[in-house]
């Protein structure tokens, strides 16, 4: 295994190992967080904890959950999530985050947001200095607002690309049905304003910056060859 993939797998189990029995549990998306729904599933079969419910945000988080058996709900049956935990693209020194490299950012920030505490975990590779520095930040679209919606995210200063599919022909549709917009700024200074300014737009769902929401970071890092989990609070 690469140092990248142990580093998520450390992180994945280091939040797994915060979930409490008679808890609900938001389930992330993406490689790292696959880690934690799987270290979670271990943990429940091995009668550690016992009376976990799930709520995913994504369609691969359903399956993963379903696959390690952990047993899941929606929000219409739940007023509360005790613990989220997901990954995320890009993490500054403030906590805020860029997520929506599997374009799930709209239903991870509803969950994310509504937790009691939300944990994010990263390999080192993911800390920044200023957010945009190295990762795209994703807009979802709805399809019949394409059009205008990239004019007016390049009149805010972002250079707007519609992210295409892998192994399918045409754009990627997410969860919800709709488009991704991938969009290049040179650095995102001011995070919080243009997080309201890009949601502003119409034809706008959600954008990828998570501003205030994280609560603690867990850092996957490789120190003289062997794999340490560094914590952010
Ligand atoms: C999905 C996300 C992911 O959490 C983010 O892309 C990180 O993924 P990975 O753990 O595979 O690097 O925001 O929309």
């Amino acid at each position: 295994m690469d140092a990248v993939q142990v580093m998520k797998q450390e992180v994945g189990r280091a939040a797994a190992a915060m979930v409490e029995s008679n808890t609900i549990v938001g389930l992330g998306t993406g490689s790292t967080t696959a880690y934690a729904i799987q270290f979670i599933g271990d943990r429940l079969a091995a009668g550690e904890i016992e009376n976990i419910v799930g709520i995913p945000t994504s369609f691969q988080a359903e399956v993963l959950s379903k696959q390690y058996g952990i047993p899941l709900t929606s929000l219409d049956a739940v007023d509360h999530i005790d613990l989220a935990i997901d990954g995320a693209d890009e993490v500054d020194p403030n906590k805020n985050l860029i997520k929506g490299g599997g374009a799930a950012h709209t239903r991870e920030k509803v969950v994310d947001a509504l937790a009691n505490k939300f944990v994010v975990v990263v390999d080192s590779g993911k800390m920044v200095d200023v957010l945009g520095s190295t990762f795209l930040l994703p807009v979802e679209v709805i399809p019949m607002a394409i059009a205008p919606v990239m004019r007016q995210l390049e009149a805010l200063g972002g250079k707007p690309e519609l992210r295409m599919g892998v192994k399918k022909a045409g754009p990627v549709v997410t969860d919800e049905g709709n488009l991704v917009v991938d969009l290049k700024f040179e650095a995102i200074k001011d995070p919080a304003a243009l997080e309201i300014a890009i949601n502003n737009i119409p034809g706008v769902l959600e954008n990828g910056l998570f501003v205030g929401v994280a609560d603690t970071i867990l850092v996957g890092e490789i120190i003289d060859g062997e794999p340490k989990v560094r914590t952010i609070n």
